[in-house]
């Protein structure tokens, strides 16, 4: 099986959740959108910032860390020329503009979002297959990745993409898979683990964990 049947139409659209254009490829940012905390397309950066800020669980001045270094990816997203940039921090990034832009690996990435927002699960299936069976703070056992475990998934993901890879995706990629395992994680230290379970929630019905939601504000529209 490839893909999933909860496209990004309205028609496929969870109850409850708003659409969320396939032109924005990032499943933190698809979750936000869906559920109302953010808005789908131009999003004041100061507002980003503040939802991944809120999300992260961080407070006092390790939360002022994880906003600026949110602006800091949000402020290019758009593309890196100086009118984009200006246009990001005056107004805004464009979240159904995302594709293509800087931050786009092109299938250097997990390939688990295609160009279309289906979700490919044999890709969730691959990403599992980097993980192990761990003990989970709630009880029983989950399939899961330690930070080792998702660095050696990332390795993976470029070598698949081979030449067309390129120089700075390593770099952009520490903002992506460790951040989720930094929010999501469970477990401490180095048995701090990313449950697969969880980032299929969140790529097909594009949903956090509750435990999230609950640092978040209550959502604008859409719920
Ligand atoms: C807590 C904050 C964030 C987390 C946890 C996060 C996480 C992720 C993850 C896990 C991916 C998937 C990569 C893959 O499939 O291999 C991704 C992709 C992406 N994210 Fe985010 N993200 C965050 C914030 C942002 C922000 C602020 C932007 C820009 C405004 C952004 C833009 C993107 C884009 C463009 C992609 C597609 C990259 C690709 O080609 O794989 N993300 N993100």
């Amino acid at each position: 099986m490839s893909d999933d049947s909860i496209g990004t139409s309205p028609r496929g659209t969870p109850t409850g959740q708003l659409p969320v254009s396939p032109n924005n490829p990032c499943p933190f940012l698809r979750a936000l959108v869906a559920n109302g905390y953010v808005g789908g397309h131009v999003v004041p950066l100061s507002q980003i910032a503040e939802m991944v800020g809120l999300a992260s669980g961080e407070t006092g001045s390790a939360q002022r860390d994880v906003r600026i270094k949110t602006r800091m990816v949000a402020v290019i997203a758009n593309g890196l020329g100086p009118f984009s940039v200006l246009k990001s921090a005056t107004s805004g990034a464009v979240l159904d503009e995302l594709r293509d832009g800087p931050l786009d690996k092109h299938g250097g990435g997990s390939r688990i979002l295609d160009v279309d927002a289906k979700v490919h699960e044999d890709e969730i299936a691959r990403l599992a297959g980097f993980g192990k069976d761990r003990q989970n703070p709630d009880g029983g056992t989950e399939r899961g990745l330690t930070a080792d475990e998702i660095d050696a998934f990332m390795k993976a993901n470029l070598k698949r993409d081979g030449d067309k890879a390129r120089w700075y995706y390593p770099m952009l990629m520490k903002g992506e898979w460790p951040v989720l395992l930094k929010i999501l994680g469970k477990g401490k230290g180095s048995e701090r683990y990313l449950s697969v379970a969880e980032v299929r929630t969140l790529f097909v019905e594009r949903r956090l964990p509750d435990r999230i939601t609950a640092r978040l504000p209550k959502p604008a529209a859409g719920r």
